[in-house]
């Protein structure tokens, strides 16, 4: 099969990360007897500094007509002086309204191997972390109005967040179709003690159950959801929430798994063209000097291949490579430990890929 993948280096350790993830795509190619042909799109602040654009016209273009995307990261404190719609983010933002990727999928599992890595107690790492965030990723208060001005002379800021009824039923039924395809429990995540918002979410996910009688429904307030994911991540199968929720609960739960790094992430709309992103950020601290993990990004593309390119043998292949590369002892900095051996970035892309058959 031939693919067409559009390719978002981005900003600090960015490039370095995706180059281990095409190198791993180019080894599927080989054996699997595929062709993946890749077409730069520059996005975030390195578009910032060419086109004076986080994210031009032209770029988008490239993405939507795609089969897919694979990104790194955005970002750094170089563009933190610039106008909110000129940030690295707000290409990203825009990247994912353009291509009108709606479901965010984010895995909380824990790989047996690096279970020490966990900053949780063995016992509630032993009872397991194998789970699913569904984060509704176009709409809520990052895409709503934002502006900062004087009212009676005090400076004042505003954020809108919104969702209406048809945003929020086509999340809610990618949670009960991914709960439906795993243990059948969805945990809807929402803030309806205080947001209009989060009343109309939790109304629309009890209609939509009618329709999945064969998956449990549960409901959480997300300053709980904090709570239980740290307490008791176990309870947990798929966890369906908005925007900012989703965003900061994923953070939260890719911690407890040992490291950010190994997270990856697939965001789809209503084709089959997804964007595929680690769901770290761009690390400026360590850039370039070939330490990061790349694991989250190769992972990635091993999400596009399962979920974009209906190629779950060769996604299976690339994360038997990565849990064989743990096996093995090996381990980039950020989850390195006592005994285990110590290597690069690009090291570890190669010890994967040297892992693929
Ligand atoms: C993420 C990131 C982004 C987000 C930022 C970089 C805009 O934190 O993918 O989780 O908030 O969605
Ligand atoms: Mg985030």
């Amino acid at each position: 099969m031939t693919k067409n993948i559009a390719v978002i280096r981005g900003d600090g350790i960015g490039p370095e990360i995706v180059e281990q993830a095409i190198k791993v795509l180019d080894k599927v190619a080989e054996v699997y007897g595929h062709r993946f042909c890749y077409t730069d799109v520059d996005m975030g602040g390195c578009a910032i500094d060419k086109w004076g654009d986080p994210l031009p016209e032209e770029m988008l273009k490239k993405c939507v007509e795609s089969d897919s995307v694979l990104l790194g990261a955005v970002g750094g404190d170089k563009w933190n002086d610039v106008p909110g719609h000129m940030r690295p983010e707000k290409g990203l933002l825009r990247l994912r309204a353009g291509m009108g990727v709606y479901s965010n999928n984010r895995p909380a599992k824990i790989w047996p191997q690096l279970a020490e890595a966990s900053p949780l107690k063995k016992s509630i790492v032993d009872a397991g972390i194998d789970f699913i965030i569904v984060r509704e990723l176009i709409g809520g208060i990052y895409f709503g109005e934002h502006k900062t001005e004087e009212i009676d002379g005090t400076p004042t800021a505003i954020d809108i967040l919104s969702y209406d009824e048809k945003e929020i039923e086509r999340i809610g039924r990618i949670g009960f179709e991914t709960a439906r395809k795993r243990n059948k429990k969805l945990c809807s995540v929402e803030k309806s003690n205080v947001l209009d918002s989060s009343r109309l979410w939790k109304k629309v996910m009890h209609r939509l159950a009618e329709e999945y009688p064969d998956v449990e429904l549960s409901d959480m307030l997300v300053d709980n959801c904090s709570m239980q994911i740290v307490k008791n991540p176990a309870q947990f199968d798929v966890v369906v929430t908005e925007n900012m929720f989703g965003d900061i609960l994923s953070d939260e739960a890719s911690m407890i798994t040992g490291s950010i790094g190994m997270i990856p992430s697939s965001s789809l709309g209503a084709t089959s063209c997804g964007l595929y992103e680690p769901i770290h950020g761009s690390a400026p601290d360590i850039a370039g000097k070939d330490i990061a993990n790349p694991i989250g990004t190769i992972l990635s593309a091993a999400m596009m291949l399962r979920y974009s390119f209906d190629m779950p043998k060769e996604a299976d292949a690339i994360e038997a490579a990565v849990s064989a590369y743990l096996d093995e002892g090996y381990r980039t900095a950020d989850i390195m430990s006592e005994g285990m051996r110590q290597v690069g970035c690009k090291q570890c892309g190669e010890l994967i890929i040297s892992r693929i058959c």
